[in-house]
């Protein structure tokens, strides 16, 4: 095994093709038996259900290489009973959650020489997708559908690696009650792309989504679910319908409660209280833990007391503990790292 000739410490989040990836493909009411392949590309019916009515949903989840120098990758069954729910809501069958996991394990040994090397600061992201792909014009679901993975090694989420963030309080909604926040659905994020856009161009480097309903709660991002610490310890998450349950997120509450012994909080969270915590954080698997050190409410700022430099020093304990558990430097709950053999 050679390891591809890449400057891993210097990539950021974006597309680099692989060799390998895995298809299955889903006819007469049954998936085939699914295969790795070369072919990044793929074909389809101009009428394709994805195409008119953006029947589509996703998976993110990272490889890593632990400092002992094995590959590993974090959770997946989460993201196999993820995409699972996923499927439900959008009226496209389910890829079995044994299968995704082998699916997952299969293009991650047949990319190993894409894995970055421990301490580069640099991952192989993985992501698993389906879509609907037969010709559909009446607005119904397809019938016919690929699950694919494909990897692609990245570096951080954000420039500037783990500065803190300046987000804005966007005036646009990502997602509606009794919508599909909760999922991953390709169309919540084809809703956030003029709001992300428009961010960027306002110089900040995410959106703050509030409640559709009554814009008065904090939601997430275009990317990650919020974490916020109080300033007396304690780590607090918004709880809502509509947002992704996220989880890395999910993983960093246990990390909080049981590596950290801080008591932890998911609630509804209303905008009114963000100017009292000491510290806020962007978490996902792209994200990890990115700080946040202003938001700004329609010119309004509100500065977080852990400041523009550096993270606060409980959203830097949570990073390190977690990334130490995705490295291998420390013991991880059972059942949280599959090893590649
Ligand atoms: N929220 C949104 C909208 C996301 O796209 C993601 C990324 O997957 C997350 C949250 C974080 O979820 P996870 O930690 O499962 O990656
Ligand atoms: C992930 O963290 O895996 C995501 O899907 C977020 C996306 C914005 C890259």
């Amino acid at each position: 095994m050679a390891k591809k000739n890449i400057d891993w410490a210097n990539i950021g989040f974006g597309y680099i093709k692989t060799d390998k990836r895995y298809v299955s493909n889903y006819t007469g009411g049954k998936w085939d038996d699914g295969a790795i392949i070369d072919d990044d590309m793929i074909t389809m019916s101009e009428c394709a259900c994805v195409l008119q009515y953006a029947q589509t949903i996703f998976e993110g989840l990272k490889a890593y290489t632990t400092e002992d120098g094995k590959i590993v990758v974090f959770r997946p069954d989460l993201n196999a009973q993820r995409l699972a729910n996923s499927s439900r809501r959008m009226e496209m069958p389910v890829f079995p959650e044994d299968r995704f996991v082998d699916a997952v394990v299969q293009t991650v040994k047949a990319n190993a020489d894409f894995v970055p090397p421990y301490g580069t600061g640099a991952t192989l992201y993985l992501r698993p997708y389906m879509f609907g792909i037969n010709p559909v014009i009446g607005v119904k679901p397809a019938d016919d559908f690929q699950f694919r993975v494909f990897a692609t090694p990245v570096g951080p989420y954000f420039k500037g690696g783990v500065k803190p963030l300046t987000i804005k309080v966007s005036d646009f909604d990502r997602a509606a009650p009794h919508g599909t926040g909760f999922i991953k659905a390709g169309l919540n994020y084809a809703m956030s792309l003029h709001a992300i856009v428009t961010a960027h161009e306002e110089g900040f480097a995410e959106n703050m989504y509030l409640d559709a309903a009554t814009r008065t709660k904090v939601e997430e991002t275009g990317g990650a679910n919020f974490l916020f610490v109080t300033k007396d310890n304690k780590v607090v998450t918004p709880k809502s319908d509509s947002i992704l349950p996220s989880i890395t997120r999910r993983s960093l509450m246990v990390v909080a409660k049981e590596y950290l012994g801080l008591e932890v909080e998911e609630r509804e969270v209303f905008f009114d209280e963000v100017k009292d915590f000491a510290e806020c954080g962007l978490c996902g698997t792209a994200a990890v833990i990115s700080p946040v050190g202003k938001i700004n409410d329609h010119g309004k700022e509100i500065c977080f007391p852990s400041g523009m430099e550096k993270m606060g020093p409980i959203t830097q304990k949570l990073y390190d503990t977690l990334t130490g558990i995705q490295m291998g430097r420390l013991e991880a709950p059972a059942g949280w790292i599959r090893v590649i053999e």
